[in-house]
């Protein structure tokens, strides 16, 4: 959701700058923009839709700024005004003079709109970003220190933002600053870039600052200089990045997300290092900084999550309560937030999110954590700020995902369920041990059984073809499985934009069983455990009513035929385990159904990986 890149050094800068943005792609866009300092001035380059078009806008103008070694630029996901050149970014003062690329939401813009408007600023986009670039000019007009104009500036500002800012008087100076959004400055020898995340500067360098929130950087090529709010100097740290250029290229897949869903029997591989040993050790988790004691006695714990970790969340609900008898309460964080939520000092918080930047996610952690909860943050980001707000982190290692639509970083977010509730089930001991070991010994041979199921995509391939061009699909599950039908649906959804729909299967006779007719797909998760055959009753049901079914099954009932026109099998694995095993169908369904229909799989419409506004 927007990304913002910039440069100062000795290198052409266009380059930079549009190969950073390609890397933020993933974020989510629908307009973008670069300026860059040319000889006399500032110049500003945007357009609509994909990065291509402003590479078509740059055409032609490469004597302005082929010497160029300073720049900045921005992807756009409209929030404020339609996503229009007149509202991509870079905006700029009345006189052009001062350029600012922003990712965030500024909360008080219409205020400052007001006054500024009041003082003579000229305001051509519906942007809240153009107010900063009019109330920084005005305050660099008086003090003619653009450092110190971003910083009084920024105590004016309220809301959520990552700036970047230059200006014409200064040939060789970026400022940037940040508020509850991203940014790192990427750090080389005679050059700095900074950037909304990590895949923009990769190329570049492996040493990295972050700032922390209200600090302002001032880049030279020379130098970076960090300031807090009230102007005290800070010693920038940088820290080495743990992160591999390669794991940005498709390594041959025709997408990322594609590649993602192969990488997943890695991922499990790689969370359960240094954690699970050998089926009869007790699993170790470091990570959870809570006493034994304390856990012993917890008697709630609260999950706050949005989109894809939500239904992880929801999944780890079940195991926690399962194995170690401590009620569970999962909510979306943006319901969570605006509410009175009852938590305090006894509760355990566990914050789910991917990117660990996702904004509703972050004020619901904030808010737990003023009232004295422990914080417990699962990520795949360990550099994000929900994992720098944690009392506890645990990192889910699935390595960058790039795609949109979250596969392996759900996978890994599952594992990290597992794995916590095994631990405090054993330090509870809340199960017996012999249970204990051989539920840990499936644990360990998952991946072996998601790289059967990868074997045999084809015939996944196959069953997606038949349903590509349905206008509507349910998904029902039952117990354990129903938030992989919510989760199998949300993928459908996301990357084809069929309507899919996920449903406990006990609620289709209270109301959805009104839709089915033989033009409605219905796949039903039935895995073999508990809810087996309460399943197969209602998928009966469903297929009274004409439904055309289809089965994703690890039973080996081969009567299953005369219920479901198709039927796709995975190998068995006992029923908790389960929503592991069924998601990497319904991920690759929902992709080849999304790549059948021409759709721009790892960049799908309207949608942003990482979504820093409430
Ligand atoms: C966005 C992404 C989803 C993700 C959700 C929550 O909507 O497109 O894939 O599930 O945000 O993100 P988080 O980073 O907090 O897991």
């Amino acid at each position: 959701m927007c990304g913002i890149v910039g440069y100062v050094g000795y290198k052409p800068v266009t380059d930079i700058l549009m190969d950073g943005l390609e890397q933020l792609e993933y974020r989510g866009y629908d307009s973008s923009g670069i300026a860059v300092m040319c000889e006399k001035e500032i110049r500003v380059y945007k357009a609509v839709g994909k990065l291509q078009n402003l590479r078509e806008e740059l055409k032609g103008h490469e004597n302005e700024f082929n010497s160029s070694t300073m720049g900045i630029g921005h992807i756009r996901w409209a929030t404020h005004g339609a996503p229009t050149v007149l509202n991509a970014h870079p905006h700029t003062c009345n006189c052009g003079g001062l350029v600012i690329v922003h990712n965030g939401i500024i909360e008080n813009y219409k205020e400052l709109k007001e006054e500024l408007i009041k003082t003579g600023c000229i305001f051509r986009s519906e942007t809240d970003t153009e107010v900063v670039a009019h109330l920084v000019a005005k305050k660099y007009d008086k003090c003619k220190n653009l450092t110190e104009a971003v910083r009084l500036a920024s105590k004016e500002i309220e809301g959520a933002y990552a700036l970047c800012v230059m200006h014409k008087d200064c040939k060789q100076k970026l400022v940037i600053t940040k508020r509850n959004a991203p940014l790192v400055v990427g750090v080389g020898i005679n050059e700095f870039y900074a950037a909304s995340d990590v895949p923009a500067i990769i190329k570049h360098t492996n040493k990295a600052v972050y700032l922390n929130d209200n600090q302002i950087a001032t880049l030279t090529p020379e130098k970076m200089e960090l300031i807090d709010a009230d102007g005290n100097k800070i010693e920038p740290k940088a820290e080495i990045l743990p992160w591999e250029p390669v794991a940005l290229s498709k390594m041959g897949y025709k997408h990322f997300m594609l590649k993602e869903i192969h990488e997943q029997p890695d991922v499990i591989r790689n969370i359960l290092v240094g954690k699970l040993h050998a089926p009869d050790e007790n699993i170790v988790l470091d990570e959870v900084k809570l006493t034994k004691e304390t856990l012993k006695n917890l008697n709630r714990i609260q999950i706050i999550a949005c989109g894809t970790s939500l239904h992880a969340a929801m999944i780890g609900k079940y195991l926690i309560e399962g194995f170690c008898g401590i009620a569970v309460d999962v909510e979306a964080s943006s319901e969570y937030i605006y509410r009175k939520t009852v938590t305090d000092e006894h509760t355990l918080v566990i914050g789910v999110s991917q990117s660990g930047e996702t904004a509703d996610t972050l004020t619901a952690i904030k808010q737990s954590k003023a009232r004295g909860s422990h914080i417990l943050i699962i990520t795949n980001r360990p550099d994000s700020a929900m994992a720098r707000e944690a009392d506890s982190l645990i990192p889910v290692n699935a390595g960058i995902e790039v795609s949109v639509a979250a596969t392996k970083s759900y996978i890994a977010q599952l594992m990290a369920f597992y794995l916590l509730a095994l631990y405090m089930s054993e330090v509870k001991e809340s199960m017996a041990k012999t249970d204990l070991t051989s539920l840990k010994a499936e644990l360990m041979i998952l991946p072996q059984k998601i790289e059967q199921i990868l074997a045999h995509k084809e015939d996944i391939q196959n069953v997606a073809r038949v349903y590509a061009n349905t206008k509507d699909f349910i998904y029902i599950a039952r117990g354990i499985n129903y938030p992989t039908a919510l989760e199998g649906a949300l993928k459908l959804k996301e990357i084809s934009y069929i309507n899919a729909t996920g449903y406990p299967a006990g609620e289709l006779k209270h109301g959805p069983i009104a839709m089915l007719d033989d033009t409605m797909p219905v796949l039903s998760i039935l895995m073999n455990g508990s809810v087996y055959e309460k399943l197969l009753s209602n998928s009966e049901e469903a297929k009274a009513r004409n439904a055309r079914m289809i089965a994703l099954t690890n039973s080996k009932d081969e009567k299953l035929s005369h219920l479901f026109e198709h039927i796709i099998r995975v190998p068995d694995v006992p029923e908790i385990f389960s929503p592991i095993i069924a998601m990497i169908p319904l991920q690759l369904i929902a992709y080849y159904i999304a790549e059948f229909l021409g759709k721009d799989v790892d960049q799908p419409r309207n949608l942003a990986k990482s979504v820093t506004v409430e």
